[in-house]
């Protein structure tokens, strides 16, 4: 298997990539941080020190592990500084032209040898591939949120990535203790394949009045064993997110039976896009989440 090397970018400090910072810092990589700014950058690094004293505070890790990860994570102004990493992950907004751009000016400082990762959860890797500096050391790393504690990532080859470029990410993925799934670039690769349709349909039900948020909520927890309803999963990820991953799947299958649900294109024109708004099918703002109907 070949190695990762000791340093590693990640460009997007919002939820997803300071998640896969965290994690890589406790893994022993040095990390360069970079946003749309340093303000931005530095601002991810202190929400994953603000993690990590969590952790501390649960005596999950001990305070000296705590501090040697935070001071492995460099907050840095843009990609300049990543020709010394072995591998980047774009772990940025999830619009096709703002990730275009990031790897065009990637592209200008990878190494020769290096890896260029995409954490996207539905654009075509294939595709993507395109703006990158080399398509065979291009390949998608899909992480799942909260990113410290989902033990997968799915692998997505484009027609292009070399078995070299795989064997990088399972590298990487052994060190930072998580299992590797492999999927084709197919729309919504495995997890969202799945998981979207079953969101979606809550959505329906809802819509339809089969029964309340709250009871459709708890039917699914309760009697599936989810660690939560679709609702407040929908409302955790993003309604925009699901939204957007869901018109992946019927654009790019063509088949009806992914068309989004009329309730969830509701809630996102209404702009109540779940917990980041305050507002999704819960209403986030007291002290504990309440169905909104
Ligand atoms: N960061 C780090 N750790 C976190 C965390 C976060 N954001 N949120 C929760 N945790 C940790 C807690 O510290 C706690 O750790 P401990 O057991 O060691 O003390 C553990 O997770 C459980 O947390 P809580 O007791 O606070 O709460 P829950 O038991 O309700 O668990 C949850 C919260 C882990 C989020 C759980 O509800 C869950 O697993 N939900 C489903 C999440 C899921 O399906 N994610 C995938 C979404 S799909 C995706 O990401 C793909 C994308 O493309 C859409």
């Amino acid at each position: 298997m070949q190695a990762v090397g000791e340093t590693v970018g990640v460009i997007g400090a919002g939820q997803m990539g300071a998640g896969i910072a965290q994690v890589a810092a406790q893994a022993g990589y040095r990390v360069l941080l970079a946003d749309v700014g340093r303000e931005r950058a530095e601002a991810g690094k202190a929400g994953i020190a603000k993690q990590l004293d969590r952790l501390v505070a649960k005596e999950k890790i001990a305070s000296g592990d705590a501090q040697a990860a935070v001071s492995r994570i460099e907050a840095v102004d843009g990609v300049a500084a990543m020709p010394e990493c072995a591998l980047v992950i774009e772990a940025a907004t999830e619009r096709e032209e703002i990730k275009r751009a990031i790897f065009k000016d990637v592209g200008a400082v990878l190494g020769a040898d290096a890896v260029l990762a995409s954490n996207t959860s539905s654009i075509p890797i294939t595709r993507l591939a395109q703006a990158s500096p080399d398509p065979a050391r291009f390949v998608g790393v899909h992480f799942f949120n909260p990113v410290p504690v989902m033990g997968l990532i799915e692998v997505i080859r484009g027609l292009a990535t070399s078995d070299a470029t795989v064997a990088v990410i399972e590298d990487f993925a052994a060190r930072l203790g998580k299992q590797v799934v492999h999927a084709n670039d197919a729309p919504g690769f495995i997890v969202n394949r799945v998981l979207m349709p079953m969101l979606n349909e809550a959505c329906f039900a809802l819509g339809e009045g089969v029964a309340t948020i709250r009871d459709i909520d708890l039917a699914c927890q309760l009697g599936l064993n989810h660690p939560m309803g679709p609702l407040t999963l929908a409302d955790f990820i993003g309604l925009d997110t699901c939204l957007e991953i869901t018109r992946v799947l019927f654009e790019g299958t063509g088949d009806p039976k992914f068309r989004p649900a009329p309730v969830l294109v509701k809630y996102v024109e209404a702009g109540w896009y779940g917990r980041k708004t305050g507002r999704g099918f819960y209403d986030y703002t007291g002290e504990t989440p309440e169905p909104t109907r």
